[in-house]
């Protein structure tokens, strides 16, 4: 069977906290546990991602240096000799350091025009060709010149939203100015439905959330949410995936229906 092309999402809302690299993580193994591989891109540097999907962070990531900082700083090396290994055979990792602020803004100091192509030339095709997934998880800021780099080499981008956090609807605004821009230059990306994490199922704000959602973003809104969870913050202080913390909770759970959802979404867009 032919292998299927590989679906590139940027994860994007310039609200901090709503639960995107909760997402990155998450949606990442449950995409694996069905067999697909997947990249996992850290674009921020708080290193959320990074420190708690790799196998061994001090070693590979910070003293062995495979990450993105040195793939910046490199004179055009590719992204595979940066990638590292994580607990799940499936999933791979771009990682991201505490230096990649400073790491972004000297890039910005070179005024290079080309800067918004550099990860079109790091992720050769062969590159994208290992993996049916590339997710990247992104800083907060609005005006991160690696989230437009992100946006730039993908077919999807994903808007996620806290349903109890009415701010993180508002930031669509700055969101659309960007996704005007990159259009020009990557006609092909395209919205994925929302997702709405941090659900409350018998709060008003959570379900009037959704409906407002659903009205003002013309891709729709994913009917799988990902439901407030205190296991969450405990998964993330032991530094483990929900599917290795609480297999068969809830909120592993829904992660693998919104797996199953964004797969069948983005099959039926192909045809
Ligand atoms: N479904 C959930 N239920 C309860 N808490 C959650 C949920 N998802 C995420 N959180 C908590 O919300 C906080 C923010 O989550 P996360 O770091 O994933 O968001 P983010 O958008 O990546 O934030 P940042 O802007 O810092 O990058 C964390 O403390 C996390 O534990
Ligand atoms: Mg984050």
């Amino acid at each position: 069977m032919a292998k299927q092309k590989t679906q590139i999402i940027t994860i994007v809302c310039n609200k901090g906290g709503v639960g995107r690299s909760t997402t990155a993580i998450n949606f990442a193994w449950s995409l694996a546990n069905k067999r697909k591989n997947v990249l996992v891109c850290d674009l921020d540097a708080q290193a959320n991602s990074s420190s708690t999907l790799a196998k061994n962070y001090n070693r590979d990531v910070v003293e062995n240096g495979k990450n993105i900082t040195n793939l910046l700083k490199s004179s055009g090396d590719s992204a595979s000799d940066y990638i590292v290994s994580t607990r799940n055979p499936n999933i791979k990792l771009l990682a991201s350091t505490l230096m990649l602020d400073s790491t972004e803004v000297e890039m910005k100091s070179l005024l290079d025009t080309n800067i918004f192509r550099l990860f079109i030339h790091f992720f050769s095709r062969k590159l994208k060709s290992q993996f049916d997934y590339i997710i990247f998880d992104t800083p907060p800021q609005k005006a991160s010149v690696l989230t437009l780099n992100a946006l730039l080499l993908s077919n999807w981008y994903w808007y996620i939203l806290s349903a109890e956090d009415q701010w993180s609807l508002d930031a669509r605004v700055v969101i659309k100015k960007i996704i005007d821009d990159v259009k020009k230059l990557n006609p092909r990306i395209k919205p994925l439905p929302i997702l709405l994490t941090k659900y409350v199922n018998n709060s008003a704000q959570s379900r009037e959330m959704k409906k407002v959602a659903d009205d003002k973003f013309s891709s729709g809104v994913f009917n799988a949410t990902i439901p407030y969870s205190n296991i969450i913050a405990k998964s993330h202080s032991s530094r483990q995936s929900i599917h290795e913390y609480s297999p068969g909770s809830m909120v592993a759970q829904s992660y693998d229906k919104v797996a199953l959802a964004v797969g069948r979404f983005v099959n039926k867009k192909k045809k």
